[in-house]
């Protein structure tokens, strides 16, 4: 069985967010497993300089886009047994982000069009093409359109991220971005209100579609205020949740590189603490105090204002709080506005770095993740994998992989759940994680629960291969 990834994200080319862990660490999984596994992505950006193995170029190629004539080429190279290829075409990808452009659109219709131009030309042929969010939501319709054998052709799998966005553009744009006829807007496939959307089309079109915990799919299904849901349950038993793991092999607190002092969870009191002491003192924090920490884009998803609402009521309760994190301007500005104004207690990291993300998930006692939602989340994971207690709202993934500590379960608890989207709930948390601090017998048998956790990526791999054998048997 062939298998190709494509994403516009994939570790270590790209990487904004957890979109990038999966699609590598199912990935990897696949291949351990002596699958034969590739990714599609966009060339960005000093793609060549991230890794040592030799870049092979593939061809040149071209296609239109209505008017457009576009040239691309297209390069591969194999990291840790997966072959990587890139799409380049340097008008729609050398720049400095991966996204956040008024032609996003137009740069991801052109990804799409030109892996399928590339695969055909090539005579290449995959199993099963697995679909990440709506950058490659397109592939199918263009396959169906452009591609389509009378014997054999590949399954697709969509699995949704975060359905945030929608990728949607209008009516037009599916002749100007695709070549497609505006019949497949008007015959609904495509169409989400009066828009043509990528999302929408993978969901009705790719043969399965999963979302990245079971309880985000759930929430997906009820949630009555948008179009998706009935989209969705016409879907059937083909719409499931599959939950995210995590990378065991680089998070792992016993040899990681990045932290001060390793640990295990025969002496994670001890030497946990010395990760704070040794963090507190780079930022001039009181290491007496218990640490709170953040690593996270900075959207509105992630419900950062809430911490900044609390923040004051925190501090009066003793607390030191480190963020790590960039994103929305509006909320990186309120974010620094708060560390000046408490410096003495917050520190704002106000940028994208991984060594850093370790040092802060192995130093702080509770992980911040008040999200509005959470499709799954990984840092959640990861923090519990390190004996740091994420303090996070019932929502998504959240719910499905931390059992809330409620004052009597120390036995089985291994986090901090809140319910309502509010200042006052997430600080009403926060005081009962702060008086769990304080016990420090039940604290640690916590701390405990949390480590023993094993979220590695074995069982949902299983589950992701169960699926493509179900599909191509
Ligand atoms: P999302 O995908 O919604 O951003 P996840 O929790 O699934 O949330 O994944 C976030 C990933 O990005 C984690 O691997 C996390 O460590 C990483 N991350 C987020 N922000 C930063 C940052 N500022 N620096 C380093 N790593 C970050
Ligand atoms: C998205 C979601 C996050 C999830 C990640 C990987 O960015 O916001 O909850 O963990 O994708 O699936």
């Amino acid at each position: 069985m062939k298998i190709c990834m494509v994403a516009s994200e994939a570790i270590p080319f790209c990487k904004v967010g957890g979109l990038a862990d999966v699609v590598y660490s199912l990935s990897r999984k696949l291949a351990v497993n002596k699958k034969n596994v590739s990714i599609v992505l966009p060339y960005y950006k000093g793609t060549e300089n991230v890794c040592d193995s030799p870049m092979k170029k593939e061809g040149s190629y071209s296609l239109t886009m209505a008017w457009r004539k576009l040239d691309f080429d297209v390069y591969s190279l194999i990291y840790r047994d997966i072959k990587y290829y890139f799409i380049r075409n340097d008008f729609y990808f050398l720049r400095d982000n991966p996204y956040g452009y008024n032609d996003d659109q137009e740069r991801f219709a052109f990804f799409q069009n030109a892996l399928l131009k590339f695969f055909d030309e090539k005579g290449l042929f995959f199993d099963i093409i697995h679909l990440h969010d709506w950058q490659a939501g397109m592939v199918p319709i263009i396959y169906r359109e452009f591609y389509k054998k009378e014997k054999k052709n590949p399954k697709f799998i969509f699995t949704i991220h975060n359905a945030a966005f929608l990728g949607l553009v209008d009516r037009k744009d599916l002749y100007d971005y695709f070549n497609i006829s505006e019949y497949f807007f008007d015959n609904g496939e495509t169409r989400i209100y009066d828009k043509v959307s990528y999302f929408k089309t993978a969901i009705t079109l790719a043969d399965k579609v999963t979302t990245v915990s079971p309880n985000f799919a759930r929430e997906m299904l009820s949630d009555d205020t948008s179009a998706i849901a009935h989209i969705l349950r016409n879907r059937g038993n083909d719409f499931s949740g599959i939950l995210n793991g995590i990378d065991t092999k680089e998070w792992n607190p016993s040899n990681d590189p990045f932290i001060y002092y390793n640990y295990t969870s025969e002496n994670v009191m001890s030497q946990k603490q010395k990760n704070k002491v040794a963090l507190c003192k780079e930022y001039g924090l009181d290491p007496n105090l218990p640490l709170f920490g953040l690593v996270s884009r900075l959207t509105t998803q992630k419900g950062v204002n809430l911490i900044m609402e609390s923040l004051e009521t925190l501090i009066k309760n003793k607390v030191n709080v480190v963020i790590l994190g960039s994103g929305e301007e509006q909320i990186e500005t309120q974010v620094k506005y708060f560390a000046e104004k408490y410096k003495d207690n917050v520190k704002a990291l106000i940028t994208y770095n991984n060594e850093l993300s370790h040092k802060i998930i192995a130093s702080s006692d509770f992980f911040l993740m008040p999200s509005k939602f959470e499709p799954c989340g990984i840092t959640q994971m990861l923090s519990q994998r390190y004996g740091t207690l994420p303090l996070a709202r019932s929502t998504g993934g959240l719910k499905d992989t931390i059992i809330s500590y409620n004052g009597v379960n120390e036995k089985e608890a291994n986090g901090i759940l809140f319910d309502s989207f509010d200042p006052n709930s997430f600080l009403l948390a926060s005081l009962l994680a702060l008086n769990l601090y304080e016990k420090r017998r039940k604290f640690s048998r916590i701390v405990h629960n949390a480590m023993a956790l094993n979220n590695s990526w074995t069982k949902s791999y299983q589950d992701y291969y169960s699926l493509y054998l179900e599909l191509t048997k």
